[in-house]
């Protein structure tokens, strides 16, 4: 009571931070009060630019006025309505739109508000669908080393990160892993997909025989692993695993949160890859990270498998008291909106060479010891200070912010995913200023 008392409205306390070294931070806070396109304002009123979309989400850049507009509208027409056995028409809309950009064979849309509730959704749906196709004995989920799928209990269970799954006790039972595919020493500096490692998708045959297919549900893998500090599939990889999967009448996952929305200069990384996923995950560049809300796709295969019984059941027993809220669907529509009129979902596509190129530059900087790019999105791996593992990145981290760059660190890896809207010189000043933290002393 006495520390409620004696607060501020700068205290720092009370909040304890997502994925953050706290005190540190309430130390030395770093906090943003503005944006615009391309820019974060600090609260010291400096301008820094941002070389990592926010988190992966804001992909047509800040405060945008289509996303904006829409919010204040439908804030003040319909701000919710329930989700459960009623509607309202901009839900129904946004699914439409959203099939429209999504690969072929994805007919349906269910609506969560993150992407870890969009891991969730997937998970579950897979579980279900074996269930009403009388396949009940396939409840076994596979992950990937070093994945990430969020931070709910099946999203850890499949992930692959073990700062995020050693605290929480046995996860879900019946889970089982893919090697990473992160081959440094035969694909160092590679621009693009790597051409070594595509046959790491044949030990899910290893884990099929362990297990028979009979037993196994799904695998869920993202088509780049971002967080983990960027992993980009070697050439041929994916599609080995998709034929694995049909010959075993397994579903494949892709975890799109990240490569969604034209990360890769595609819409989907299905579609860049040319894979098609029995579902795809999504959520941050759904809204440009606006509106917390997250969709995932499925097939008509998969909707309608449970489109049968007694017409006033519900078919599915799941959902949120959000899916599909007004507000997030018009920021939804807003965005979707910006990323046609200024062509966002491809024009990574034209900016990935100049990207690749300016990012490879850094190669000779002290410490540097892999990079590696794909669509928008660079990598920039740090030999570990010895004994001191992350810490030379989260200088870098910090030495970047104090020089007007937001990037982003795991480990002592350096990860970038500018908004999509960065022009050429954008990316010269971002790689630049990079240049100079790296020569820096880290
Ligand atoms: C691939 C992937 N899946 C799931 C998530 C979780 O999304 P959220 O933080 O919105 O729950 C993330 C977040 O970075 C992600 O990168």
């Amino acid at each position: 009571m006495s520390n409620r008392l004696n607060a501020t409205p700068n205290d720092l306390r009370a909040f304890w931070m997502p994925f953050t070294a706290n005190r540190q931070y309430k130390k030395e806070p770093r906090m943003f009060v503005k944006a615009k396109d391309m820019h974060y304002t600090t609260h010291d009123g400096r301008q820094v630019l941002d070389g990592t979309a926010g988190l992966w989400c804001v992909n047509a850049g800040h405060c945008r006025p289509l996303i904006t507009e829409a919010i204040q509208q439908q804030a003040g027409e319909l701000d919710y309505a329930p989700a459960f056995q009623l509607g309202h028409p901009k839900a129904f809309e946004l699914a439409n739109r959203l099939i429209d950009i999504a690969p072929d064979g994805m007919e349906h849309v269910l609506y969560t508000n993150s992407g870890s509730e969009s891991v969730e959704t997937a998970l579950k749906v897979a579980l279900a669908y074996h269930k009403v196709k009388g396949n009940g004995s396939r409840t076994r989920l596979i992950g990937r080393e070093r994945g990430y799928h969020g931070v709910n209990f099946g999203g850890i269970s499949v992930g692959g990160i073990v700062t995020n799954r050693k605290m929480f006790g046995t996860l879900l039972t019946g889970v089982d892993h893919l090697p990473h595919t992160h081959l440094p020493e035969k694909n160092a500096f590679t621009k693009g997909e790597p051409e070594h490692g595509a046959d790491l998708a044949t030990e899910l045959e290893r884990i099929v025989t362990l297990h028979d297919a009979s037993t196994i549900a799904a695998v869920i893998v993202e088509p780049v692993a971002g967080s983990t500090g960027v992993l980009i599939p070697p050439k041929g990889y994916l599609q080995k695993l998709r034929d694995i999967c049909t010959k075993h009448g397994i579903l494949l996952i892709f975890d799109e949160v990240i490569t969604g929305y034209g990360r890769l200069g595609a819409p989907f990384a299905a579609q860049y890859f040319d894979v098609k996923p029995d579902m795809i995950v999504t959520a941050k560049g759904l809204t440009n990270g606006v509106i917390p809300m997250g969709a995932v796709f499925v097939t008509s295969e998969i909707h309608d498998a449970f489109m049968s019984g007694p017409e006033h059941m519900i078919e599915f027993f799941h959902g949120y008291t959000y899916s599909g809220n007004p507000i997030a669907c018009a920021a939804a529509l807003g965005t979707l909106d910006t990323y046609r009129d200024e062509g966002l979902l491809t024009r990574g596509a034209e900016l990935a060479p100049y990207w690749a190129d300016a990012l490879h530059s850094l190669k000779d900087c002290p410490n540097v010891i892999e990079i590696r790019n794909i669509g928008l999105i660079g990598a920039i791996e740090l030999a570990p200070i010895a004994g001191e593992p992350t810490k030379r990145a989260f200088s870098a981290f910090l030495k970047a912010y104090e020089s007007g760059y937001l990037i982003r660190t795991t480990g002592d890896i350096i990860a970038l995913s500018p908004p999509l809207i960065i022009t050429k010189a954008q990316i010269d000043e971002l790689i630049d200023g990079i240049r100079k933290v790296l020569q820096s002393n880290i």
